[in-house]
């Protein structure tokens, strides 16, 4: 029997960190398939972050990105390059993740080629088609056009059976950020000492990057912390910001210089991790963040109207704040002051898997026809 050929298909920096315990995991079984990675660099230097971290040799480097790009120019040129790649390639089935311009092209572009396409982080869903903009169409065409569905909790399972996908090929694995996150920080023991955190004062982590908070929300979000920091003498913020320049603008315009909160350059992985574990509370909008720090046991305030990750929100340990200034500024005040409610928060759970996603999705592949 010849090898499965899989394809493995990623281009930003949260696809590398949710996929790379995949490719970890499929070059444990190398009698049984071929292992094949292509990185279309829709992110380059936070994409070349984590490939180091991980050790991953990507086997194709489109080496996409443009400064400030559009969605117009990135989406054509992955739909075209993934060609190529299937010519030369030839597999026999390829994944891909959840809901970025390089998970929906390329699965187009799979589909095209009429090659099945197994989908990580299938499911999620705000089923609102503009928020966010554009991923929640992304991951409902990538959901569409796959053979398989890899969806990470019971919540994503609902919804894709909700979508009329086929029940027989959807899996629930448990979301592969877990086993990222368990790799990271069991391996890699970091010093965040060069970070010159005042340990007296309070860490309040913060991340934005989405597109829908461009403009009036980030600013918003800006204003919030300067205000906070010069209410609370006993805080201060962190910031590692997104190499967006929609984000570096504004950011660098209103909190460059503000005392007590320092501007970063995005972190790597291990370190990121370690900054997330030392942190009182974190404010974002990101997807992964929001995954990770639960498991955590750290409080998480998400600045966004809506999530696709309602679990956490559930049990109380994330809560959705928005974009509004006062609204923020609200809530991050409660938290610093009302012990109770802080404690409630805090609690470590885990509801987004067991470290054991990526060998529940390798063992279904195992089994593919072929
Ligand atoms: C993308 C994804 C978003 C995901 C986010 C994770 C889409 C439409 N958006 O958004 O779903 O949550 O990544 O971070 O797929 N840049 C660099 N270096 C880098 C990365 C980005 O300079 O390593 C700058 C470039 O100017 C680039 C810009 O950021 O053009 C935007 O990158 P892009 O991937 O288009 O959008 P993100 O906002 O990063
Ligand atoms: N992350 C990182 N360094 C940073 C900020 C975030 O390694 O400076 C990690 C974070 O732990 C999570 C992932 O990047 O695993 C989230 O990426 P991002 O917020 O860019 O995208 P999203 O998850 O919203 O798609």
């Amino acid at each position: 029997m010849r090898k499965i050929k899989v394809l493995t298909v990623f281009g930003t920096r949260p696809e590398a960190i949710k996929m790379a315990p995949v490719v970890l995991e499929l070059a444990k079984h190398e009698n049984v398939f071929e292992n094949i990675v292509c990185v279309t660099a829709q992110h380059r230097q936070m994409l070349d972050q984590v490939l180091e971290l991980f050790k991953i040799k990507p086997d194709y480097d489109l080496n996409l990105m443009q400064p400030n790009q559009n969605l117009w120019n990135l989406t054509s040129k992955v739909l075209l390059e993934m060609k190529n790649v299937f010519e030369k390639s030839k597999p026999d089935v390829v994944l891909v993740h959840g809901d970025t311009t390089t998970s929906m092209a390329a699965s187009l572009s799979a589909f095209y080629a009429q090659i099945p396409v197994g989908h990580v982080e299938a499911g999620l869903r705000t089923f609102d088609k503009y928020y966010p903009f554009p991923e929640e169409i992304n991951r409902v065409f990538a959901d569409s056009v796959s053979t398989y569905h890899f969806a990470p909790t019971d919540t994503s399972v609902e919804n894709l059976i909700k979508s009329n996908i086929d029940k027989t090929h959807i899996y629930k694995t448990g979301n592969t950020v877990i086993d990222a996150l368990l790799y990271t920080v069991n391996n890699h023991k970091y010093d965040l000492s060069y970070l010159n955190l005042d340990k007296n004062l309070k860490t309040i982590l913060l991340t934005s990057h989405r597109r829908e908070n461009f403009g009036e929300p980030i600013k918003n979000i800006c204003y919030a912390i300067k205000e906070l920091v010069q209410k609370n003498k006993d805080i201060e913020v962190i910031y590692p910001v997104h190499l967006n320049p929609n984000v570096r603008k504004p950011v660098f315009e209103i909190l460059d210089n503000v005392e007590r909160v320092k501007l970063i350059e995005p972190l790597e992985y291990a370190p990121f991790a370690s900054l997330m574990k030392e942190s009182h509370i974190i404010l974002t909008d990101s997807g992964g963040v929001q995954e990770e720090a639960p498991a955590l046991g750290k409080p998480v305030l998400v600045l966004r109207n809506t999530t696709e990750r309602p679990e956490a929100v559930q049990y109380g340990t994330v809560k959705l704040i928005g974009t509004d200034k006062d609204n923020i500024i609200k809530n991050v005040q409660e938290l610093l002051d009302n012990k109770e409610e802080y404690n409630k928060m805090k609690e470590a759970i885990n509801p987004y898997g067991d470290g054991l996603a990526s060998k529940r999705i390798v063992d279904v592949l195992k089994n593919i026809r072929i």
